[in-house]
């Protein structure tokens, strides 16, 4: 929003911008360093098993920050991350992660492999270039190993704060959805 008021206007508008949005942007930037250790300076992971949150669905985050504290979503790790961000923070951390870049594929990265089958049934809800949209989340550059685990989650009844993604995961094998987690990973 800073960028698209300061690109847009040079006036009043560009003022208010530049004395009032990034108050509320560092206040929650600062509160937010503890983040980067695991989710990166940059928007890339530290580990294969943590997803990425830079540039992800906001309405998405929002609605996992919510489960992780309430335990809808089960996690020790988030679990006690979120419960240093106040309630009425989480709309505004969230859009701050959604408002970052998603981090570009590292140079010389493979090629995706052909599209398998399976996935055309995944695109009315996660959008047909995987980028998400309210409420599925990006899948498209997530890593690997995050994917197989977020899916085999699912699948095994351990992630149930979704009603519709367990069955859809039941109804693939472990090896159909390694294919997928390696194309997405790959987009
Ligand atoms: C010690 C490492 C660590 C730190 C620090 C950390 N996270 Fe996480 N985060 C993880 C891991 C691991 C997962 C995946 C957990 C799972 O499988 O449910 C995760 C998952 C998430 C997700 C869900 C993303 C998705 O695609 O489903 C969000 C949102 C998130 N973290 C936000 C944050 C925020 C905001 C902070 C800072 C307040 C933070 N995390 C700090 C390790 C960390
Ligand atoms: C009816 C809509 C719908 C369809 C179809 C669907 N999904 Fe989802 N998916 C969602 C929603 C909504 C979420 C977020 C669930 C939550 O609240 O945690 C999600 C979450 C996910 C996640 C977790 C991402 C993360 O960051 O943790 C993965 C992986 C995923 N879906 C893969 C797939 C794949 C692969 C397919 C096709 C085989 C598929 N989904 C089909 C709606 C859908």
């Amino acid at each position: 929003m800073f960028k698209n008021l300061l690109s847009t206007s040079f006036g009043a508008v560009a003022i208010l911008a530049v004395v009032a949005i990034p108050a509320v942007a560092q206040e929650i930037d600062a509160q937010m360093q503890v983040c980067s250790a695991c989710h990166g300076q940059n928007g890339v992971t530290t580990g294969p098993t943590i997803p990425i949150i830079w540039g992800q669905q906001s309405s998405y985050l929002f609605k996992q920050l919510h489960d992780y504290r309430s335990g809808d979503r089960a996690n020790p790790i988030m679990a006690a991350m979120v419960k240093g961000i106040k309630q009425e923070d989480l709309r505004k951390v969230s859009a701050f992660f959604a408002a970052k870049t998603w981090p570009a594929k590292a140079a010389g990265a493979a090629a995706a492999p052909a599209e398998p089958p399976t996935v055309a049934q995944c695109k009315p809800c996660h959008q047909p270039n995987f980028e998400g949209g309210p409420p599925a989340p990006r899948l498209a550059g997530l890593g690997y190993e995050y994917l197989v685990s977020a899916m085999k989650g699912f699948a095994e009844d351990e992630r149930t704060n979704n009603l519709d993604m367990p069955g859809f995961m039941k109804a693939l094998s472990a090896a159909e959805r390694d294919a997928i987690a390696r194309y997405l990973a790959a987009l």
